[in-house]
C-alpha cells in the first residue's frame, strides 16, 4: 500500500508539474478544514498548476465558519476547502458564500450536486466520509474490553473514561455526531444518550480527528471518528480502527464554498473548478493518506476508502441539519445539558 501510494503521489506530483502561468502577485487567501497535511499538498500543486500563490489557514468546521462570520464586514478569505457540510450549507443560508456553477457539476456523485442544490449553488460537495467509533485493539485487549461495535456499547460502564469525542462548537464531526443520533434515535432518547457517554468520555478535543489521533497513541480507548480518519491512522502503521455502528450512522459531504465578496474572486473560481477534477481529488488519498470518498465520479476510490455502500447510512437529512438554526439550536443545547455536566 505504501508503495502504491509512493508511486501514485509522484505521478500526481507530476501531473501538476505545469510551468506557472500567471505573475507572481496573484494570489489566494484558502481556508481549509481537511487534514493539514492535504491542506498542504493541495495549496502547493494549485500553485504549481496556476502559479498562483495560496495562503492557507487550517481550522476545523464550527471555527472557520465562526470566522467568516466574524470577517463578513471585510472578508479575508476568499475559498473555504472541505469541513462537514453542515456548516458550508449556514453559511450559505446567512448570505455569505457567492452563488458559483461549476462546469464540472455534471461530473459529480449526486449527493455531491445535491449539496450544491440544497444552497442554491453557494457550495459544492468535494468529498464524503462515514462517521464510526474509532478504537485501539490493542489497548482494548490489555484491557480485556471488547471492541466497540455499536453505539449502544459506549454507554456500558467498561468504557468509563475511555471515550474521546470533539468538541460540536468547533469541530464538524461532532456536529454530525450529534445530527445523526438526533436521527437516528430521536430527539430527546438521542440527549439522553450523549448524557450517558458524557460520564464516560474523558476529553472533548477542539479538532474532529484530535479523538481518533489519542487513539492510535493509546491515550483513550475508543472515540467517535469518521472511520476514514482511522485508516490514515493505520495506515501510519499505528493501532486504530474503526466499527460502523450497527444501529446504523451518519454521513458527511465534505463541502467548498467560495466567500462572499472575496477579493481574489477569480482566482477562488480557478480554485473551485480545479479542485473538483479527478487529478485534485487524488491527492487527499496518494499524498496524505486522507481516504474520503471523492465526488468526481472519474475520481478512484482508494483500495482502502471505507466503502458506503457497505455500510447501514441513515437518510442525512443535509437541508435540516445545515440550517444555520438548528444547528445552533443543537450545539446550545448540547453545551447546556451535557457538555456542562461534570463527569
Ligand atoms: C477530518 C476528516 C474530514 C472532516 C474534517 C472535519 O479532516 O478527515 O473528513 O471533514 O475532519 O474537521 P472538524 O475538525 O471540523 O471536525
Amino acid at each position: 500500500m505504501t508503495n502504491n501510494f509512493a508511486a501514485g503521489a509522484i505521478a500526481a506530483m507530476a501531473a501538476f508539474a505545469v510551468v506557472p502561468q500567471a505573475g507572481a502577485q496573484e494570489a489566494l487567501n484558502l481556508y481549509c478544514s481537511v487534514q493539514v497535511e492535504w491542506c498542504q499538498a493541495t495549496a502547493n500543486a494549485f500553485t504549481r498548476q496556476t502559479g498562483i500563490k495560496v495562503n492557507m489557514t487550517q481550522k476545523g468546521s464550527g471555527e472557520t465558519l465562526a470566522q467568516i462570520r466574524a470577517e463578513a464586514q471585510n472578508p479575508r478569505g476568499d475559498i473555504w476547502f472541505g469541513g462537514t457540510g453542515d456548516p458550508h450549507l449556514a453559511m450559505a443560508e446567512e448570505g455569505l458564500a457567492e452563488e458559483y456553477k461549476s462546469p464540472r457539476l455534471a461530473e459529480l456523485h449526486p449527493w455531491a450536486v445535491k449539496q450544491a442544490e440544497d444552497s442554491k449553488y453557494r457550495t459544492v460537495g468535494i468529498y464524503a466520509g462515514i462517521l464510526g467509533i474509532g478504537y485501539n485493539p490493542e489497548l482494548l485487549k490489555r484491557k480485556n474490553v471488547a471492541e466497540p461495535k455499536c453505539w449502544a456499547d459506549l454507554t456500558k460502564p467498561e468504557f468509563k473514561g475511555e471515550i474521546q469525542v470533539a468538541n460540536p462548537a468547533s469541530s464538524g464531526t461532532a456536529y454530525v455526531a450529534i445530527a445523526t443520533l438526533v436521527q437516528l434515535m430521536g430527539e430527546e432518547p438521542a440527549f439522553d444518550y450523549l448524557k450517558k457517554l458524557h460520564a464516560n468520555v474523558n476529553a472533548y478535543p477542539r479538532s474532529g480527528t484530535g479523538p481518533i489521533k489519542a487513539v492510535a497513541r493509546g491515550e483513550t480507548g475508543a472515540s467517535i471518528s469518521f472511520m476514514h480518519d482511522a485508516v490514515t491512522e493505520e495506515l501510519s502503521g499505528l493501532p486504530a480502527k474503526a466499527n460502523a455502528p450497527c444501529e446504523g450512522t451518519g454521513m458527511e459531504v465534505g463541502s467548498m464554498t467560495i466567500v462572499k465578496g472575496a477579493r481574489n474572486i477569480e482566482n477562488a473560481q480557478k480554485f473551485y473548478d480545479w479542485a473538483l477534477t479527478p487529478e485534485a481529488q487524488r491527492i487527499g488519498a496518494e499524498v496524505s493518506k486522507q481516504l474520503q470518498t471523492p465526488s468526481n465520479r472519474a475520481a478512484p476510490t482508494p483500495d482502502k476508502a471505507p466503502r458506503m455502500d457497505q455500510v447501514k447510512i441513515i437518510a442525512y437529512d443535509f437541508a435540516k441539519y445545515g440550517k444555520a438554526s438548528e444547528r445552533k439550536r443543537l450545539i446550545d443545547r448540547w453545551e447546556k445539558e451535557v457538555g456542562s455536566l461534570p463527569r
